[in-house]
């Protein structure tokens, strides 16, 4: 069950990349920008979150407190390994995935497949990513904003909103990252970190959530789920 949750979670929870001029139109708003591959390296904090699902806000403000991401050069070009960090239920979890830069697109192939653009912000040190996102015949296009500081300005914030105004996505998930992040676990071997990487999900889950996923009363209901399975999740 806790798996089944963890991927749930991660499928709303996805990962990321940004720079340019103010933009204020949706046409410009919504403009992809070049990726630049050396930019993305390092870390990024997940700040906000808006997805096509409607309950997906409660779903994900629920489960996660905050989650960042460590991104380095994988030896092949054009690829990285991600390092996400994520603080759940007060736990530190950590999941690995490889992200490839071809075209202009950002590609995840994990439990789920990720295909995202950057797109234009005017915030200075933000990575604002439009994604399709793919778990068996679930399809989530996802709005993240991420940045190298842990909070950014009402003006930073707001653009992002009108951003996701523009592309008709539900509310947003405003992630606690004030609140204290989980650490890289290779720079503190002491902090307890549980590694989700290897988490799967079986076909029958799959069909269950794609169930669930599919109206906001199966939200309400996957809500639920969770909220019962969280008191013996947190006596672990
Ligand atoms: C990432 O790619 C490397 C090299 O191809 C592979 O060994 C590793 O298992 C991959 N990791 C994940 C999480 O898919
Ligand atoms: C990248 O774009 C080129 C030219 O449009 C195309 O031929 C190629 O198939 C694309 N590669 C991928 C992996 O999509
Ligand atoms: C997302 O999917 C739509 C079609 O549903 C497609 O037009 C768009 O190019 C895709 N975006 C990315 C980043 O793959
Ligand atoms: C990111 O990972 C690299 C390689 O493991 C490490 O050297 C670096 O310190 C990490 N960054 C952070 C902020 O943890």
């Amino acid at each position: 069950m806790m798996e089944f949750i963890h991927v749930a979670v991660t499928v709303l929870s996805l990962l990321p990349l940004g720079r340019s001029a103010p933009v204020t139109s949706c046409e410009n708003l919504i403009q992809p920008r070049e990726i630049p591959g050396n930019q993305l390296l390092g870390k990024w904090i997940l700040l906000a979150e808006r997805t096509s699902i409607p309950g997906s806000k409660m779903l994900v403000q629920m489960l996660m407190e905050n989650t960042w991401v460590n991104i380095t050069a994988a030896s092949e070009a054009d690829t990285f390994n991600n390092l996400q960090i994520q603080k759940k239920m007060g736990k530190c979890f950590t999941l690995k995935t490889n992200m490839t830069l071809v075209n202009n697109t950002l590609t995840i192939l994990h439990t789920y497949r990720l295909s995202g653009v950057l797109l234009n912000t005017g915030c200075p040190d933000c990575l604002v990513i439009y994604s399709n996102n793919t778990i068996g015949r679930i399809a989530v296009k996802a709005l993240q904003l991420l940045s190298r500081r842990v909070k950014v300005s009402a003006a930073e914030l707001e653009e992002f909103t009108k951003q996701a105004e523009c592309l008709n996505l539900q509310p947003p998930a405003i992630m606690d990252s004030e609140k204290g992040l989980c650490p890289d676990p290779t720079l503190a071997p002491e902090t307890k970190t549980t590694d989700v990487t290897a988490d799967s999900i079986s076909s029958d889950e799959l069909s269950l959530l794609e169930k669930l996923l599919s109206s906001e009363s199966g939200v309400k209901t996957l809500l639920d789920m969770i909220q019962r399975s969280m008191a013996s999740f947190k006596q672990d």
